[in-house]
């Protein structure tokens, strides 16, 4: 009788706990019984692993052999499994030294030949590894995700063989440790501010966005630059530190696509469809995946013609831009991702688009118009920190530009600056501030206070957008770069709210 231990982790969430795979070969006729993994994966790991072993010319015990994957009720992908599944079959036959195996964790999808393939979700199971102080054995196609994580013995493996030679001791892999040194670089061309014409109201706008975080509506004709400002707005945010970038990189190491190293360090930014399902943007799926709300976690979500989307599929995302998280719920378990994007969406004024444009008159009548903005919820528009107005550009602002638009670089310092000021006085960026901290921290005199009542009440502004006012009135402030918010702070924040406005034909 002989058993042996090999170690790996499941995923759940961002994380990766660790899975015990215990291999006990007891006297019997010969069968295999895996324990912990669901039905349908045991039979074809149990192929995989009996041929893997064979055809890399080792044996296969014949006796009976019991493996079992503890804890038994944390979700378990198959194939990531198969890896430590042969090594602990190997071990528990003294075909490989078994003490051996307690230092490394293992990952990887067997080919029937022994080969190994790629699995999903390598990042956030090498930052577990570390934190364990083992060293990892993961398919050779994972390698760059893994090196990120500095300090972490990473092996690079083609095939089991290969594998079982070296924890013989016989001809041992190099490691990987270090980060290729041209990851900082690779993407070399970006957007830039400096590309967009105009818009000075627009831009402005953009940059107080940025700097407090806030979530914004961008309204205007079409083709005046609206998605092209849009996607710009990741190239003024600072740049991730290296958890939050490590955070990103693991949520798309769990996506479909996997995680790609020229976005290293990168804001994400995400553009879902107006037809993507609520499952494409929350996430979801039998081994819940990252929806888009995920994978702009620290960067930015942008809604393209927001009014298109299905209201249904807007809800969903409220509960998410409050908490900055998100709950999928399955059967048996509840798994959670991140979610902390920075919300930018885009509208046309009216449904033919002209509404405010004073080359091309609008053909819409009121009626629809009230429709197209009644599709968007009012408690939907009420998250919304600031509504932007982007008009037609006259012809000679495009052709004849007489200075060149200040470039993203240098926008980004402003904003860089601000948030740091916000982040030493209240430990958050502006847009994130509670009611609580909102009376502490954007406190306003008397005659500022008088103002902004009247101008409420003028405006008929609700009681939320009252806070959204004076969270973007803090922020102005910031940029200016003073202690206390003045009135044109105020009345600057006050004129992103329009669109809480009725509208009427002018
Ligand atoms: N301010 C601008 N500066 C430079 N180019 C611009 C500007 N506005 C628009 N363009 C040009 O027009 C194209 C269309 O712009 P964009 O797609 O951003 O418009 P939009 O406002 O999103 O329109 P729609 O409402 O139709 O989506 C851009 O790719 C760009 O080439
Ligand atoms: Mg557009
Ligand atoms: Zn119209």
């Amino acid at each position: 009788m002989s058993i042996a231990i090999a170690y790996s982790r499941a995923s759940q969430g961002i994380h990766a706990p660790l899975v015990t795979v215990e291999t006990h070969l007891s006297p019997g006729l010969p069968k295999i019984n895996i324990v912990g993994l669901p039905e349908e994966e045991v039979k074809e790991s149990r192929e995989r692993v009996r041929s893997a072993i064979i055809n890399a010319g080792l044996n296969f015990p014949s006796c009976r052999i019991t493996i079992n994957l503890a804890p038994a009720d944390l979700p378990k992908e198959g194939g990531r499994f198969d890896l430590p599944i042969a090594l602990s079959i190997l071990a528990a036959s003294q075909q490989i030294p078994s003490e051996i195996l307690h230092e490394y964790e293992f990952a990887g999808e067997l080919a029937l030949s022994g080969e190994l393939r790629a699995i999903k979700g390598v990042l956030p199971f090498a930052l577990e590894t570390s934190k364990a102080g083992r060293h990892l054995f993961i398919p050779e196609s994972n390698i760059l995700e893994a090196t990120l994580i500095e300090k972490l013995k990473v092996y690079p493996a083609s095939d089991l063989l290969r594998i079982c030679v070296h924890l013989t001791g016989n001809d041992p892999i190099a490691c990987s440790v270090v980060r290729p040194a041209n990851l900082e670089t690779l993407n070399e061309d970006r957007v830039d501010f400096k590309d967009v014409a105009g818009q000075k109201h627009a831009k402005r706008a953009l940059e107080v966005a940025a700097a407090g975080g806030h979530s914004v509506l961008m309204a205007g004709p079409p083709g005046t630059g609206k998605t092209m400002m849009a996607m710009r707005l990741p190239t003024i945010l600072p740049q991730l530190d290296e958890d939050d970038a490590l955070e990103v990189a693991a949520i798309k190491s769990l996506s479909l696509n996997g995680f790609d190293a020229s976005e290293w360090r990168e804001r994400p930014f995400r553009s879902p469809h107006h037809t993507a399902s609520a499952v494409a943007l929350v996430g979801g799926g039998r081994t819940p995946r990252p929806g888009e709300i995920s994978l702009a976690h620290n960067g930015v979500l942008f809604l393209d013609e927001l009014p298109e989307y299905d209201r249904k599929v807007l809800e969903v995302l409220r509960e998410p831009i409050e908490s900055g998280r998100v709950m999928i719920s399955r059967a048996n378990h509840q798994t959670e991702f991140p979610a902390a994007f920075q919300l930018i969406a885009a509208m046309n004024p009216c449904p033919c688009g002209y509404l405010s444009d004073p080359k091309r008159s609008c053909q819409c009548t009121v009626e629809q118009i009230n429709r197209y903005r009644n599709k968007l919820s009012g408690p939907l528009m009420d998250r919304i920190d600031m509504h932007i107005e982007v008009p037609s550009l006259k012809s000679t602002e495009l052709s004849q530009q007489t200075e060149v638009p200040e470039s993203s670089e240098v926008i980004r310092e402003r904003v860089v600056l601000a948030r740091a000021r916000q982040l030493k006085r209240a430990k958050q960026i502006n847009a994130k501030l509670g009611t609580r901290q909102i009376k502490q921290f954007c406190h306003i005199e008397q005659t500022e206070r008088d103002f902004l009542q009247a101008a409420i009440e003028k405006l008929g502004l609700s009681a939320r957008a009252y806070h959204r006012v004076l969270k973007v009135a803090r922020t102005i402030c910031d940029l200016e770069g003073k202690e206390n918010i003045e009135k044109n702070h105020l009345f600057e924040a006050l004129s992103y709210r329009r669109l809480d406005r009725n509208v009427s034909h002018s």
